[in-house]
């Protein structure tokens, strides 16, 4: 490894100048010429070169500072470099690095027992995984052995992951590069109040309509052949579902573990899905993890019959040794508590105050530490800021809006015409206030696009 901090040459000796790219860092250098990163052309990304971060705050080598509104992916859910996921990760590693997953060890026991503690009704058996697509991989197959049956009911506006399954059962642009691909996957509208596509005028009447139309996508996929329906959030839709036998799945890799103000996002409406899928918060993302809980009917399956999937790295005990650390940091922090305060008390308070400041935000809605706001040129007609999918020059408001948080100190989380405010649930504070005012100014960039009439 050449010094850092020589401009000359690097690994391959290719000059930084070579590559149109000033920085000094050999990292960068090095990402540059050999790294592809997800979702991303790679001549048009200028990464940061993250050299460490802490608690809500993360730095880069020149020492730019930027406060965490993103928890990166929405998962670094206690924050960043937590002493308590440091020791225990350090600890299993001078215990125990690896083992096959057909061996038992204590860290992956001692994590399944704490979830399934965790799950609701009776999910009581965790198959592990390396994140959440393959959790999801892994629910949809086990719904196909359960019920015989192959179908998958998903909705449109999800995201499950990336893998064949996870992007066929996605229903947004992401999907679309990946097509054709896993067959018997059929689609469904879920509630979306702000953008109705059952012209409700209210959220109630949302849900009802939300519900009939999802008893009609059944009734004319076929009952007798859908194996599951895979939610990313609740629909209230588990009547119909026990009616006809069929599977629901709870996609929870993003909205669980204390993300929601709650353990599970189920638990808000007290719904026992027959399957939950985890990741992401289970342990923060300092090792890769995912998982999915199992109802017992589901589990007995495979009692005498093996399981049809695995995986080298199913139940890593550096993983679980993190997940063990995780849920005791959110127990003895109270930080599922926490999370539903921080939403009431801090977080829908200021964004409502937004909404009245600035005519360009449109809607605001969350709950717990998972918040979005939805940015419009125009509030009668509820046109987005920027058009759907948009890249390059159509995305440009929200591109600015995003560059503006960042030059102000706050690392934003932007999709589309959202931001989505998920801070680590660790957050002081004072740091929450601080974003949020950051937030504040950037949106008058957003403001600048608004043709609308006024407020
Ligand atoms: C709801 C949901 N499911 C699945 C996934 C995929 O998880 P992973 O990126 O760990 O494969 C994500 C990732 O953001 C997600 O939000």
């Amino acid at each position: 490894m050449r010094d850092a901090s020589a401009d000359s040459v690097n690994d391959d000796g290719a000059t930084a100048t070579d590559q149109g790219d000033v920085s000094r860092s050999a990292a960068r250098r090095s990402d540059r010429r050999h790294v592809l990163h997800p979702w991303s052309a790679h001549g048009t990304l200028q990464p940061v070169v993250v050299a460490g971060a802490a608690v809500s705050h993360l730095w880069d080598e020149d020492g730019r500072r930027w406060l965490d509104f993103s928890s990166q992916l929405v998962n670094v859910n206690v924050g960043h470099q937590h002493p308590k996921l440091i020791a225990a990760i350090k600890m299993q590693a001078e215990k125990l690095c690896t083992v096959a997953p057909y061996h038992a060890n204590e860290a992956t026991s001692e994590a399944a027992r704490l979830i399934a503690e965790l799950a609701p009704g009776d999910l009581n058996r965790v198959f592990f995984t390396n994140g959440g697509a393959e959790a999801v991989e892994n629910a949809i197959r086990m719904a196909r052995l359960h019920t015989g049956r192959h179908k998958i009911l998903a909705a449109y506006r999800s995201y499950h992951g990336a893998t064949a399954g996870a992007i066929a059962a996605t229903g947004d642009p992401r999907r679309w590069a990946s097509e054709p691909g896993a067959p018997a996957i059929a689609r469904f509208w879920g509630p979306y109040p702000y953008r109705s596509a059952f012209h409700s005028a209210d959220a109630a009447q949302e849900c009802e309509r939300a519900l009939a139309h999802l008893a009609d996508t059944i009734m004319v996929e076929g009952a007798q052949g859908i194996a599951a329906i895979l939610l990313e959030t609740v629909v209230g839709g588990n009547g119909i579902l026990d009616a006809h036998g069929i599977i629901m799945i709870a996609d929870e890799v993003m909205a669980g573990f204390g993300r929601c103000g709650e353990w599970f996002a189920v638990d808000r409406w007290k719904v026992v899905p027959d399957l939950i899928t985890f990741a992401k918060g289970v342990n923060s993302g300092y090792v890769p993890l995912g998982g999915v809980i199992m109802s017992d009917a589901i589990a007995a399956n495979f009692e005498t019959r093996a399981y049809p999937g695995g995986l080298t790295y199913s139940g890593h005990p550096l993983a679980c040794a993190a997940a063990v650390a995780c849920i005791g940091v959110y127990k003895d922090e109270g930080l599922i508590a926490r999370a539903r305060l921080l939403g009431d008390e801090v977080i829908a308070p200021a964004l409502q105050a937004m909404q009245e400041r600035h005519p360009s935000v449109g809607d605001v809605r969350g709950l717990g530490a998972f918040w979005a706001i939805e940015l419009v040129r125009d509030r009668a007609t509820r046109e987005p800021l920027v058009p759907f999918n948009a890249s390059g020059a159509a995305d440009a408001p929200m591109a600015e809006f995003a560059a503006d948080c960042k030059r102000r100190g706050l690392w934003p989380f932007v999709v589309s015409n959202r931001m989505h405010i998920v801070p680590p649930l660790t957050i002081e504070e004072k740091d929450l206030r601080e974003g949020l005012a950051i937030i504040d100014e950037a949106l008058c960039v957003a403001d600048r696009y608004y043709a609308g009439s006024g407020l």
